[in-house]
């Protein structure tokens, strides 16, 4: 794979660890200007990628504007292919990494490896989230436009809270768990590792969701979601219990 060695290192460049218009995309379009950071390039942790036919793509598409990766490049950027990227930022000087992948196993795996390696988790906070007193947010989230984050809410490395998503006070968020659009948690709400909340779930106060387990869209969850779970429908109930957490 043909990796550009000429991109233009400096002390606030970047890596995004991702590559989707739907994550990656999306952050790069607000990212810099609210940061004061520079993006130096886009990774796909792997050692191949089937470029699409963007044009073929866009025509099955509702939204035709859709980006993809190009000739090396994602967003007119430096695109790295490899499950090597981590050594390869190293040597271009890149110490600092933002890491959207969506699979939270596998972003868990990346923040894993960046921090061993020491290098710095940047995150990714839009200006019109709103963040209450004594809220503790780790390196390494991205938090999208229209967030509440609430009093003392806790934000470990790794989350992803998505557009107008409401974290009510005292919740501790773990690593990796991902919000979608219009999640609503109420207080003292416990979200365990890489767990997964889909669009517009609502969590009842003090309720906890075991780690990996996935909430469907629109459910209301009334009680604890054991570890490694599906939970759907209002209330929401287990329908399954073999999600792989390895
Ligand atoms: C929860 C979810 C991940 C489950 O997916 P899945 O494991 O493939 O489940 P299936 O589609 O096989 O559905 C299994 C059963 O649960 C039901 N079900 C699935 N999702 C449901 C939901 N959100 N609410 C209520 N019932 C649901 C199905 O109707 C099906 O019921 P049946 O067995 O009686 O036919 C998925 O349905 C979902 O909610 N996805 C949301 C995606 C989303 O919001 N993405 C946003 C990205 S930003």
């Amino acid at each position: 794979v043909p990796i550009d060695m000429t991109v233009k290192v400096k002390d606030n460049s970047v890596a995004i660890v991702g590559f989707h218009d739907g994550s990656a995309g999306q952050v790069e379009s607000w990212f810099e200007k609210v940061s004061g950071f520079e993006i130096a390039c886009f990774i796909i942790d792997s050692d191949e990628y089937k470029y699409v036919d963007i044009v073929e793509e866009n025509i099955k598409r509702a939204c035709k504007s859709t980006s993809f990766p190009e000739n090396s490049l994602f967003k007119g950027r430096t695109l790295i292919i490899s499950s090597d990227w981590l050594e390869i930022i190293c040597e271009i000087g890149i110490r600092k990494v933002l890491c959207l992948e969506p699979d939270n196993r596998k972003r868990l795996a990346h923040i894993t490896m960046v921090k061993k390696r020491g290098l710095q988790l940047v995150s990714a906070i839009h200006p019109s989230a709103i963040i209450m007193s004594d809220v503790k947010i780790s390196d390494g989230v991205w938090i999208n436009p229209a967030c509440v984050i609430g009093y003392k809410a806790e934000i470990s490395s790794g989350v992803i809270i998505n557009t107008g998503v409401q974290v009510d006070h005292h919740n501790v968020v773990e690593e990796c768990c991902q919000l979608d659009p219009g999640v609503v948690t109420a207080g003292n709400v416990v979200l365990r590792q890489c767990c997964h909340l889909h669009t517009g779930a609502i969590l009842i106060n003090r309720v906890e969701i075991g780690s990996n387990s996935v909430v469907g869209a629109g459910a209301v969850v009334l009680k604890n979601i054991p570890a490694n779970s599906t939970a759907v429908g209002v209330p929401a109930r287990v329908i399954s219990r073999d999600i792989d957490s390895a």
